[in-house]
């Protein structure tokens, strides 16, 4: 595949999003439903996008099943982030969260119900009633299958809105011109190879999370970061990269996710000894701790020697006594996974589950409107960043489960009305920089060497890397170690090349330039891990084991460029209540 810059063909619209998961959706909703010319490339079918495997549910103080309020939602996200969230943003998010679920409703999604004929709520890990008193119902679901549901409903209220969809389009990089505004992205339609620009006045980042860069991840194959390679790569920073959520139940050997909404039903965890261990680790929350905590105490029990199977390396999580009716009817899609990929009927057997690197905590720096901004907080003109890609930070250190799809929709919509309002003032596209894609073409170009590395074993290593060295426990020697060796890694992905020229569908390329994304991820994860000396919710080090507020109630900023770290202070400031001091965690 050779290609002149004169080959390429332009698009102009007014907005570009890449991704058509729930956050790119709801944005290019908002967008479309104003009346202005809006894109959605996405490198899948958009109702393919990892948010159809979202299952537990969404967040909302709706005080359906007991009394709420927003601002208890807002004091649980604050403690669950380990203070580390900024509560401006956690505020924002936590008052709009009924609003959205409303929302959400009227547009189709066909939430479970209560007997009373209101929305079903489910208690997820981390959600109290009063400041932590005692854990509530919260979670708003569509039996265990609450994304797919959600992508389904917004996909068609998106085709009902007149969006364009560019479907199995790869976005490589994004357009920043010599003053930094972001003027749109090179893509390439993977059917036929060829490059495309799209020019837009805005563009959004809606490209999901990176969890491929472990071994065993509850993410699809799709989630390979690559919003963040080309923000990297465009000289952006990458924030809080440390941060990886492991959830406690991926079933064993199969990385599948196995919904925390499965403990919210009452199913708990027990050893080998058939101990419910969690009432040592957690004594009020206990199976409903936020997943940190519980993530932490499963691994030291494997560690010491209670794991159950043929090599004691997992724990059991047992549900048979909820009875074969409220499974079949709440967590049907459990039942269907537990028989398919751990060989177990959960009606009668308890599925063996390891804590599997789950949600990306860290991500693009944004404001409250989706805009992308620098270390001064100075937006990126043109450039926005929604989902599990941006870091905008309402999560903090751990994320509370049922509160990212929460973050779609709430700031998928507000980046969608800020984007609307920044094409209204721009009426015409600035000029496109000389040689636009001549870097990306070179990165392209450098895949059809003869010699060189190959994809799959660099990727091997990669995976390999992180998952022995930033895991659950991190330790001082094997986060120095693995910063040499992702570096090195790093280098060997300079030189990949695709060693079958003849495949279908571009599969082999796409899967090389995934690379590129998913090595940009890990690099900055691994330093910044190395860099953070305290432990902080999902960020536990073995030699830091204490919180440090004095020194790291900060926000990391990675650069690609020399792979330096800066730091930004945490906004402990909300937008109208008092601020939530911080104080020490316990479940
Ligand atoms: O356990 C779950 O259903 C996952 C939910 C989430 O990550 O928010």
């Amino acid at each position: 595949m050779s290609l002149e810059m004169n080959q390429i063909e332009k698009h102009q619209f007014d907005a570009v999003i890449i991704g058509g998961g729930g956050a790119g959706l709801r944005a290019s909703l908002q967008l479309a439903q104003a009346g202005v010319k809006v894109a959605v490339l996405s490198k899948v079918f958009p109702t393919r996008s990892h948010t159809v495997a979202a299952q537990g549910g969404i967040a909302a103080a709706l005080g359906n099943v007991a009394e709420d309020k927003w601002l208890w939602h807002m004091y649980d996200t604050i403690k669950g982030s380990d203070f580390l969230g900024d509560q401006d943003a956690i505020e924002f998010m936590c008052k709009n969260a009924a609003k959205a679920i409303i929302e959400l409703e009227h547009f189709g999604m066909p939430f479970d119900r209560l007997a009373s004929g209101k929305i079903f709520q489910r208690p997820f890990g981390g959600m109290t009633q009063n400041f932590g008193e005692t854990p509530i119902s919260r979670t708003c679901a569509v039996a265990d299958r609450t994304g797919h549901a959600m992508l389904h409903t917004l996909y068609q209220r998106n085709i009902q809105a007149n969006t364009q969809f560019f479907v199995e389009w790869f976005a490589l990089d994004l357009i920043r011109d010599a003053e930094g505004d972001v003027l749109g992205v090179i893509a390439l339609e993977i059917e036929s190879g060829e490059i495309h620009i799209l020019q837009a006045k805005t563009t959004l980042l809606a490209t999901g999370g990176a969890g491929r860069i472990f071994q065993a991840s509850t993410n699809a194959f799709i989630n390979t970061g690559d919003g963040l390679g080309m923000a990297a790569r465009a000289g952006l920073p990458l924030q809080d990269m440390e941060f990886w959520q492991f959830h406690p139940t991926g079933v064993l050997h199969a990385g599948v996710l196995i919904t925390e909404g499965v403990r919210g039903e009452g199913g708990y965890l027990v050893n080998s000894e058939g101990e419910r261990f969690m009432e040592r680790y957690a004594p009020n929350a206990k199976d409903l701790a936020s997943r940190d905590v519980i993530s932490r105490a499963s691994a030291t029990e494997i560690k010491e020697g209670r794991g159950v199977g043929k090599n004691k390396d997992a724990v059991f999580l047992k549900l048979d006594h909820l009875g074969e009716e409220l499974i079949n009817k709440r967590l049907p899609g459990i039942r269907e996974i537990a028989k398919t990929f751990a060989n177990v009927d959960p009606i009668k057997d308890p599925i063996p589950v390891v804590p599997t690197a789950h949600y990306m905590m860290g991500g693009i720096p944004t404001n409250l409107d989706g805009q992308v901004v620098l270390d001064s907080e100075k937006p990126v003109n043109g450039l926005y960043a929604v989902g599990e890609c941006a870091c905008v930070s309402v999560h903090g250190a751990n994320r509370l489960g049922s509160n990212s799809l929460l973050d779609l929709v709430v700031f998928g919509k507000a980046a969608g009305d800020k984007m609307v309002t920044e094409i209204a003032q721009n009426k015409a596209h600035k000029p496109l920089p000389t040689n636009v894609a001549e870097a990306t073409l070179a990165r392209i170009a450098r895949l059809e060497k003869t010699n060189g590395e190959n994809v799959t074993e660099v990727g091997a290593q990669m995976r390999k890397t992180m998952q022995t060295h930033c895991g659950v426990f991190r330790f001082p020697d094997l986060l120095a170690t693995g910063v040499g060796e992702i570096d090195a890694i790093a280098e060997r992905a300079k030189n990949i090349v695709v060693k079958d020229k003849s495949q279908v569908f571009n599969t082999a390329r796409i899967e090389a330039l995934e690379l590129d994304n998913l090595v940009e991820v890990a690099v900055a994860t691994m330093h910044a891990a190395n860099n953070r000396t305290e432990s902080r919710g999902a960020h536990a080090r073995e030699d830091f084991g204490e919180r440090d507020d004095t020194n790291w109630l900060k926000h990391s900023l990675f650069y690609k460029q020399n792979n330096r770290l800066d730091y930004k202070d945490v906004r402990l400031k909300p937008l109208t209540v008092e601020s939530f001091e911080p104080k020490k965690r316990v479940y």
